[in-house]
Protein backbone atom coordinates (compact mmCIF):
# COMPACT_ATOMS: atom_id res chain seq x y z
CA UNK A 1 0.00 0.00 0.00
CA UNK A 2 0.87 3.61 -1.23
CA UNK A 3 -0.10 6.39 0.45
CA UNK A 4 -0.25 9.19 -1.88
CA UNK A 5 -0.66 13.32 -1.28
CA UNK A 6 -0.39 14.69 -4.99
CA UNK A 7 -3.25 14.78 -7.55
CA UNK A 8 -0.60 14.48 -10.34
CA UNK A 9 0.80 10.96 -8.41
CA UNK A 10 -2.92 9.40 -8.17
CA UNK A 11 -3.70 10.52 -11.78
CA UNK A 12 -0.06 8.83 -13.52
CA UNK A 13 -0.71 5.60 -11.53
CA UNK A 14 -4.23 5.16 -12.48
CA UNK A 15 -3.56 6.44 -15.80
CA UNK A 16 -0.79 3.52 -15.92
CA UNK A 17 -3.29 1.04 -14.63
CA UNK A 18 -5.98 1.71 -17.58
CA UNK A 19 -3.19 1.79 -20.19
CA UNK A 20 -1.99 -1.57 -19.03
CA UNK A 21 -5.74 -2.74 -19.30
CA UNK A 22 -6.34 -2.65 -15.99
CA UNK A 23 -9.47 -2.32 -13.87
CA UNK A 24 -9.42 0.44 -11.29
CA UNK A 25 -11.81 0.68 -7.96
CA UNK A 26 -12.78 3.55 -6.20
CA UNK A 27 -13.80 4.31 -2.64
CA UNK A 28 -14.01 7.84 -1.65
CA UNK A 29 -14.24 7.95 2.11
CA UNK A 30 -13.59 10.96 4.76
CA UNK A 31 -11.55 8.84 6.91
CA UNK A 32 -12.27 7.48 10.85
CA UNK A 33 -12.62 4.13 9.30
CA UNK A 34 -15.11 1.08 10.34
CA UNK A 35 -16.40 -1.90 9.32
CA UNK A 36 -19.31 0.01 6.71
CA UNK A 37 -15.85 1.29 4.69
CA UNK A 38 -14.17 -2.22 5.01
CA UNK A 39 -16.85 -3.61 3.16
CA UNK A 40 -16.89 -1.09 0.33
CA UNK A 41 -12.71 -1.63 0.09
CA UNK A 42 -13.50 -5.53 0.32
CA UNK A 43 -15.88 -4.99 -3.05
CA UNK A 44 -13.94 -2.81 -4.86
CA UNK A 45 -10.67 -5.57 -3.82
CA UNK A 46 -12.58 -8.27 -5.20
CA UNK A 47 -13.32 -6.76 -8.57
CA UNK A 48 -10.51 -4.49 -9.50
CA UNK A 49 -6.91 -4.57 -10.33
CA UNK A 50 -5.93 -1.24 -8.27
CA UNK A 51 -7.84 0.07 -5.34
CA UNK A 52 -7.80 3.68 -4.60
CA UNK A 53 -8.87 4.48 -1.47
CA UNK A 54 -9.58 8.54 -0.76
CA UNK A 55 -9.04 9.86 2.60
CA UNK A 56 -10.36 13.74 2.64
CA UNK A 57 -12.73 15.13 5.14
CA UNK A 58 -14.45 17.81 2.21
CA UNK A 59 -14.83 21.49 3.74
CA UNK A 60 -17.17 22.53 0.96
CA UNK A 61 -19.35 19.50 2.31
CA UNK A 62 -20.28 20.93 5.55
CA UNK A 63 -22.14 24.07 6.55
CA UNK A 64 -20.89 26.97 8.53
CA UNK A 65 -22.38 25.73 11.78
CA UNK A 66 -21.76 22.22 11.23
CA UNK A 67 -19.05 19.45 12.61
CA UNK A 68 -16.04 20.17 10.60
CA UNK A 69 -13.51 21.06 13.26
CA UNK A 70 -14.46 17.84 15.54
CA UNK A 71 -15.00 15.72 12.69
CA UNK A 72 -13.36 12.28 13.70
CA UNK A 73 -10.14 11.80 12.41
CA UNK A 74 -7.77 8.62 12.92
CA UNK A 75 -4.90 8.45 10.24
CA UNK A 76 -2.86 5.92 12.07
CA UNK A 77 -6.05 3.62 12.32
CA UNK A 78 -6.98 4.54 8.73
CA UNK A 79 -3.70 3.73 7.26
CA UNK A 80 -3.93 0.58 9.25
CA UNK A 81 -7.21 -0.32 7.89
CA UNK A 82 -6.31 0.10 4.11
CA UNK A 83 -3.63 -2.19 4.66
CA UNK A 84 -5.65 -4.80 5.97
CA UNK A 85 -7.63 -4.39 3.22
CA UNK A 86 -5.17 -4.76 0.71
CA UNK A 87 -5.74 -1.14 -0.62
CA UNK A 88 -3.08 -0.38 -3.24
CA UNK A 89 -3.61 3.82 -2.57
CA UNK A 90 -4.22 5.63 -0.14
CA UNK A 91 -4.85 8.93 -1.60
CA UNK A 92 -4.49 11.13 1.08
CA UNK A 93 -4.18 15.10 0.34
CA UNK A 94 -4.24 18.26 1.70
CA UNK A 95 -6.90 20.72 1.19
CA UNK A 96 -4.60 22.95 -0.43
CA UNK A 97 -4.08 20.21 -2.94
CA UNK A 98 -7.75 19.64 -3.61
CA UNK A 99 -8.30 23.56 -3.21
CA UNK A 100 -5.60 25.65 -4.20
CA UNK A 101 -7.79 28.54 -4.10
CA UNK A 102 -11.48 29.11 -3.68
CA UNK A 103 -13.33 26.88 -6.54
CA UNK A 104 -15.62 28.96 -8.95
CA UNK A 105 -16.68 25.93 -10.35
CA UNK A 106 -19.66 24.18 -8.73
CA UNK A 107 -21.59 20.56 -9.78
CA UNK A 108 -25.30 21.11 -8.33
CA UNK A 109 -27.73 18.07 -8.82
CA UNK A 110 -31.01 19.70 -8.90
CA UNK A 111 -34.60 17.94 -7.51
CA UNK A 112 -32.76 14.61 -6.13
CA UNK A 113 -31.26 17.08 -3.59
CA UNK A 114 -34.06 19.02 -2.64
CA UNK A 115 -35.70 17.39 0.07
CA UNK A 116 -34.32 14.80 2.47
CA UNK A 117 -30.92 15.67 3.82
CA UNK A 118 -31.12 18.43 1.72
CA UNK A 119 -33.39 20.38 3.02
CA UNK A 120 -31.63 20.73 6.34
CA UNK A 121 -28.25 21.05 4.73
CA UNK A 122 -28.86 23.51 1.90
CA UNK A 123 -25.29 23.23 0.53
CA UNK A 124 -23.97 20.01 1.50
CA UNK A 125 -24.72 17.84 -1.69
CA UNK A 126 -23.11 21.22 -3.89
CA UNK A 127 -20.34 19.99 -1.76
CA UNK A 128 -20.20 16.57 -2.07
CA UNK A 129 -20.96 16.54 -5.87
CA UNK A 130 -17.82 18.30 -6.64
CA UNK A 131 -15.71 16.98 -4.67
CA UNK A 132 -16.52 13.47 -5.83
CA UNK A 133 -16.64 15.08 -9.15
CA UNK A 134 -13.09 16.08 -8.45
CA UNK A 135 -11.99 12.96 -7.50
CA UNK A 136 -13.37 11.25 -10.68
CA UNK A 137 -11.60 13.21 -12.84
CA UNK A 138 -8.25 12.42 -11.13
CA UNK A 139 -8.86 8.94 -11.24
CA UNK A 140 -10.37 8.44 -14.25
CA UNK A 141 -12.47 5.31 -15.60
CA UNK A 142 -13.34 3.36 -12.66
CA UNK A 143 -15.96 1.56 -10.71
CA UNK A 144 -16.66 3.62 -7.76
CA UNK A 145 -18.42 1.91 -4.33
CA UNK A 146 -20.70 4.06 -2.10
CA UNK A 147 -22.61 3.27 0.83
CA UNK A 148 -26.31 2.54 0.97
CA UNK A 149 -26.43 4.38 4.11
CA UNK A 150 -26.11 7.49 2.60
CA UNK A 151 -28.54 6.96 0.31
CA UNK A 152 -29.12 10.47 -0.54
CA UNK A 153 -25.71 11.30 -1.42
CA UNK A 154 -25.53 7.69 -4.10
CA UNK A 155 -28.41 9.00 -5.94
CA UNK A 156 -26.74 12.06 -6.37
CA UNK A 157 -23.61 10.35 -7.49
CA UNK A 158 -25.47 8.06 -9.90
CA UNK A 159 -27.42 10.97 -11.53
CA UNK A 160 -24.53 13.36 -11.86
CA UNK A 161 -22.83 10.50 -13.67
CA UNK A 162 -25.28 10.01 -15.65
CA UNK A 163 -25.55 13.70 -16.94
CA UNK A 164 -21.95 14.18 -16.69
CA UNK A 165 -21.33 11.26 -19.40
CA UNK A 166 -19.01 10.85 -16.80
CA UNK A 167 -17.11 6.95 -17.67
CA UNK A 168 -17.69 5.68 -14.14
CA UNK A 169 -19.66 2.94 -13.22
CA UNK A 170 -21.42 3.33 -9.60
CA UNK A 171 -22.03 0.47 -7.20
CA UNK A 172 -23.93 1.01 -3.73
CA UNK A 173 -22.95 -1.02 -1.39
CA UNK A 174 -25.44 -2.49 1.65
CA UNK A 175 -25.41 -0.88 4.90
CA UNK A 176 -23.64 -2.66 8.00
CA UNK A 177 -25.32 -2.45 11.50
CA UNK A 178 -24.37 -3.24 14.66
CA UNK A 179 -26.07 -6.30 16.19
CA UNK A 180 -28.85 -3.85 17.75
CA UNK A 181 -29.76 -2.33 14.22
CA UNK A 182 -27.41 0.77 14.64
CA UNK A 183 -26.19 1.58 10.95
CA UNK A 184 -22.44 2.16 11.14
CA UNK A 185 -21.45 5.32 10.97
CA UNK A 186 -18.26 7.72 11.91
CA UNK A 187 -20.69 9.92 13.67
CA UNK A 188 -21.75 7.31 16.11
CA UNK A 189 -18.45 8.31 18.28
CA UNK A 190 -19.93 11.16 18.96
CA UNK A 191 -23.12 9.45 20.83
CA UNK A 192 -22.70 9.59 24.79
CA UNK A 193 -23.07 6.33 26.44
CA UNK A 194 -26.62 7.60 27.60
CA UNK A 195 -27.98 8.47 23.80
CA UNK A 196 -26.85 5.00 22.66
CA UNK A 197 -29.75 2.40 23.13
CA UNK A 198 -31.86 5.38 21.97
CA UNK A 199 -30.19 5.93 18.53
CA UNK A 200 -31.91 2.40 17.78
CA UNK A 201 -34.64 4.44 17.61
CA UNK A 202 -33.98 5.04 13.51
CA UNK A 203 -33.59 1.28 12.84
CA UNK A 204 -37.29 0.76 14.83
CA UNK A 205 -38.57 3.16 12.80
CA UNK A 206 -37.53 1.70 9.34
CA UNK A 207 -38.55 -2.03 11.23
CA UNK A 208 -42.11 -0.43 12.10
CA UNK A 209 -42.69 1.25 8.49
CA UNK A 210 -41.62 -2.11 6.57
CA UNK A 211 -43.69 -4.14 9.20
CA UNK A 212 -47.12 -1.83 8.22
CA UNK A 213 -46.24 -2.59 4.32
CA UNK A 214 -46.10 -6.08 5.45
CA UNK A 215 -49.52 -5.62 6.49
CA UNK A 216 -51.04 -4.55 3.52
CA UNK A 217 -50.72 -0.77 4.05
CA UNK A 218 -50.01 1.27 0.67
CA UNK A 219 -50.69 4.32 1.18
CA UNK A 220 -46.99 5.96 1.79
CA UNK A 221 -48.66 8.77 4.04
CA UNK A 222 -49.99 6.16 6.71
CA UNK A 223 -46.73 4.04 6.36
CA UNK A 224 -44.94 7.65 6.85
CA UNK A 225 -46.93 8.11 9.89
CA UNK A 226 -46.77 5.05 11.65
CA UNK A 227 -42.73 5.70 12.02
CA UNK A 228 -43.12 8.98 12.91
CA UNK A 229 -45.04 7.94 15.89
CA UNK A 230 -42.15 5.59 16.88
CA UNK A 231 -39.42 8.07 16.53
CA UNK A 232 -41.52 10.67 18.69
CA UNK A 233 -42.20 8.24 21.40
CA UNK A 234 -38.31 7.63 22.10
CA UNK A 235 -37.63 10.92 24.42
CA UNK A 236 -33.98 11.58 23.35
CA UNK A 237 -34.81 11.52 20.27
CA UNK A 238 -35.54 14.89 17.94
CA UNK A 239 -37.00 14.39 14.71
CA UNK A 240 -35.49 16.07 11.68
CA UNK A 241 -37.08 13.67 8.84
CA UNK A 242 -38.82 11.06 7.77
CA UNK A 243 -39.68 10.38 4.19
CA UNK A 244 -41.21 7.66 1.64
CA UNK A 245 -40.14 8.12 -1.75
CA UNK A 246 -39.52 6.35 -5.07
CA UNK A 247 -35.76 4.95 -4.87
CA UNK A 248 -34.65 5.64 -8.39
CA UNK A 249 -35.00 9.45 -8.38
CA UNK A 250 -36.42 10.23 -4.35
CA UNK A 251 -40.05 11.57 -6.28
CA UNK A 252 -42.85 11.95 -3.41
CA UNK A 253 -44.88 9.09 -4.14
CA UNK A 254 -49.15 8.84 -3.95
CA UNK A 255 -48.74 5.32 -3.36
CA UNK A 256 -46.80 2.14 -3.23
CA UNK A 257 -46.70 0.57 -6.70
CA UNK A 258 -45.88 -2.85 -7.34
CA UNK A 259 -42.80 -4.01 -9.10
CA UNK A 260 -41.22 0.34 -8.01
CA UNK A 261 -38.52 0.10 -5.18
CA UNK A 262 -39.09 3.06 -2.65
CA UNK A 263 -36.97 4.10 -0.04
CA UNK A 264 -37.87 4.75 3.53
CA UNK A 265 -35.13 7.45 4.85
CA UNK A 266 -34.71 9.35 7.77
CA UNK A 267 -32.96 11.83 10.15
CA UNK A 268 -32.95 12.03 13.75
CA UNK A 269 -30.55 14.21 16.17
CA UNK A 270 -29.61 12.83 19.79
CA UNK A 271 -28.58 15.95 21.64
CA UNK A 272 -26.44 17.09 19.24
CA UNK A 273 -25.43 14.17 17.06
CA UNK A 274 -27.50 13.85 13.57
CA UNK A 275 -27.88 9.87 12.48
CA UNK A 276 -29.08 8.67 9.04
CA UNK A 277 -30.87 5.60 8.16
CA UNK A 278 -32.62 4.45 5.51
CA UNK A 279 -34.33 0.93 3.90
CA UNK A 280 -35.20 0.57 0.20
CA UNK A 281 -38.19 -2.03 -0.58
CA UNK A 282 -40.32 -3.47 -3.40
CA UNK A 283 -44.09 -4.12 -3.07
CA UNK A 284 -44.75 -7.49 -5.36
CA UNK A 285 -48.63 -8.43 -4.55
CA UNK A 286 -49.05 -9.26 -1.19
CA UNK A 287 -45.01 -9.70 -0.96
CA UNK A 288 -42.43 -7.30 0.37
CA UNK A 289 -38.76 -7.25 -0.51
CA UNK A 290 -36.69 -5.27 1.25
CA UNK A 291 -33.06 -5.00 2.39
CA UNK A 292 -33.50 -3.92 6.64
CA UNK A 293 -31.80 -7.63 7.76
CA UNK A 294 -33.55 -8.44 11.32
CA UNK A 295 -31.43 -7.59 14.89
CA UNK A 296 -29.29 -10.39 16.41
CA UNK A 297 -31.51 -12.45 19.04
CA UNK A 298 -29.05 -11.13 21.97
CA UNK A 299 -30.07 -7.35 20.69
CA UNK A 300 -33.56 -8.34 20.50
CA UNK A 301 -34.24 -9.49 23.95
CA UNK A 302 -32.88 -6.06 25.60
O1 LIG B 1 -19.66 9.72 2.13
C1 LIG B 1 -18.60 10.35 2.36
O2 LIG B 1 -17.76 9.94 3.16
C2 LIG B 1 -18.36 11.68 1.63
O3 LIG B 1 -19.54 12.37 1.45
C3 LIG B 1 -17.60 11.50 0.31
C4 LIG B 1 -18.40 10.68 -0.69
C5 LIG B 1 -16.26 10.83 0.57
C6 LIG B 1 -17.34 12.88 -0.33
O4 LIG B 1 -16.58 13.68 0.51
Amino acid sequence: MIVLERIAAVRARCDEAVRAGKSVGLVPTMGYLHEGHRTLMRAARAENDLVVVTLFVNPTQFGPNEDLASYPRDPEGDARVVTEEGVDVLFAPSVAEMYPRPGLTHVTVDEVTDGLCGASRPHHFVGVATVVTKLFSIVGPCTAYFGKKDFQQLVVVRRLVEDLNLPITVVGVSTVREPDGLALSSRNAYLAPDDRPAATVLYRALECAIATVKEGERDPVAVRAAAVTLVEREPLAQFDYLEVRRADDLAEVEHLDDGVEHVIALAVFLNTTRLIDNATFTVDGAAVHYDLPGRSPVAQEH
